[in-house]
């Protein structure tokens, strides 16, 4: 295959009524990212190294996150179509020669060697459309061939006559060509068609009348299944998640109850981590192998390392740094914290803003009180402290190696390695208190009954 420099046009115009929402469809997110950045992050992935977003003048907001990412932005006032969408590109790409593939903003699961398939279909044909057989063509363009593999044109569904609505053979909106070929093209398109639009599919009937070749490449459906609305939406994010699955289980994840398990779209997971029934994976984890995620627990932003156990219960916030061999248990919160090698928190506890040393253990109940209302501040425990049950960590405060705490203490000042840190109220015991107690109260019950 010929490498030719290549460029990606998203388009991202549209107005999205039917999602019913304040928020640019493209900017709703599948596995916790917007339908946009999986389309950049594609483009880039197939070695695009131009990509023009297009956005529409009723959501700024998807220019200025195309232009955060690196991607150039070209506004579409008025939206007149897709063709129409696809030559606002044309000045932005001035003087580019190699290929150009056409994205949209709203089909978020396709994946790179997809792509690839389309621009190798370009060292044989003029023009290459990816293209799907859904068990419903419903309003899809229709891909009409001569022969098989050879594509003669493409109808929109409005403009199809019954015989070229029975085809099953759909446009799933991706569209390659040589740049060279493509600004010549949307230049002629027309909207003389049932929708009034300017059509990119009508480049395929212009690349046939010029003797030019084009062609299809299939992928599933669920691949290139397009958001159009919150149902669309949700449908997309089962695919995903059906689809993360089996690739956890192909690289070695043990799941239990795969379909209780929720990934996020960058979740990184070594073989032979074990994950539970009901665990939710928020952006930006990953967990080294032999590490076990038990049953409930949500993970978020956290590194979790070989040989950790988590949950069942356990809740990893973003900067949550498991080293090997650390546990944190049922009804635990990590935030901003490394535990170091075998630490453990395994019950009932917040840790905020926190620095654990290795193999310390952390009792029940303790709470790192990080927060004054206005800052943050850190607590540090050293190695192999001891923390007693129901300990409250004031911070900022510092836990000596080797050090402990009494159960029950607020610790407001720093404990030296070694040493033992007590900060509550002396018990006093009052012999045979708990038995006057009840029959005063019980003689004045019964004098009130009276
Ligand atoms: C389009 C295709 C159809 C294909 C279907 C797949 C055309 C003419 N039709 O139809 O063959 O089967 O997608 O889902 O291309 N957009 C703009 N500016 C515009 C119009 C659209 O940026 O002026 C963007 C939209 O935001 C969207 C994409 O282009 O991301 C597709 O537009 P849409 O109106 O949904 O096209 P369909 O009618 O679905
Ligand atoms: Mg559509």
């Amino acid at each position: 295959m010929t490498i030719r420099p290549r460029a990606a046009v998203i388009l991202a115009a549209g107005q999205g009524t039917r999602m019913k929402s304040a928020t640019a469809k493209p900017l709703h997110a599948v596995a916790g990212r917007a339908m946009l950045d999986w389309s950049l992050d594609l483009a880039r992935s197939a070695g695009a190294d131009r990509i023009v977003t297009i956005w529409g003048a009723h959501s700024p907001a998807v220019g200025d996150r195309a232009e955060a990412a690196g991607a150039l932005a070209v506004l579409q006032d008025p939206p007149l179509g897709t063709g129409h969408a696809g030559r606002q590109a044309e000045a932005a790409l001035k003087g580019f020669e190699g290929d150009v593939i056409v994205l949209y903003a709203d089909t978020p699961l396709i994946r790179p060697e997809t792509v690839e398939a389309v621009f190798a279909a370009l060292d044989e044909a003029a023009v290459a459309v990816l293209g799907f057989e859904p068990d419903e063509p419903g309003g899809y363009g229709r891909l009409i061939e001569s022969t098989p593999g050879q594509l003669d044109a493409i109808v929109e569904a409005k403009d199809a006559s019954p015989a070229q609505r029975a085809v099953r053979l759909c446009n799933s909106g991706v569209i390659a060509c040589r740049a060279e070929h493509l600004w010549g093209w949307l230049a002629k398109l027309t909207n003389d068609n049932a929708k009034g639009e300017y059509y990119l599919t009508d480049i395929v009937a212009m690349a046939r009348a010029g003797g030019l070749d084009a062609r299809v490449v299939r992928a599933d459906e669920r691949e290139v299944l397009g958001v159009n609305d919150r149902a669309d939406l949700a449908a997309a994010e089962a695919a995903f998640q059906t689809r993360a699955r089996a690739d956890a289980m192909t690289a070695g994840v043990t799941l239990s109850a795969p379909e209780t398990v929720f990934f996020s779209h960058d979740t990184e997971l070594a073989a032979d981590v074990v994950i539970e029934p009901h665990v939710v994976f928020g952006p930006g984890v990953s967990v080294a192998g032999g590490a076990v995620i038990r049953a409930f627990s949500h993970l978020e932003g956290a590194q979790v390392g070989a040989g950790c156990e988590v949950g069942p219960y356990a809740r990893l916030r973003p900067g949550a740094v498991l080293e090997a061999g650390a546990k944190v248990g049922n009804f635990v919160e990590v935030k901003k914290s490394r535990l170091g090698e075998g630490a453990k928190a395994n019950h009932l506890s917040y840790i905020g803003d926190s620095d654990v040393g290795a193999k310390a253990n952390i009792g029940a109940g303790t709470i790192t009180c990080n927060y004054d209302g206005f800052f943050k501040h850190r607590t540090v425990i050293g190695e192999g402290a001891f923390i007693g049950s129901n300990t409250s960590l004031v911070a900022p405060v510092e836990i000596g190696a080797g050090a402990m705490t009494g159960s029950g203490s607020v610790i407001t000042g720093d404990v030296p390695g070694d040493a033992l840190g007590l900060a509550r109220a002396r018990q006093e015991t009052k012999p045979g208190w708990a038995a006057r107690f009840r029959a005063a109260m019980s003689a004045k019950k019964t004098k009130a009954k009276e």
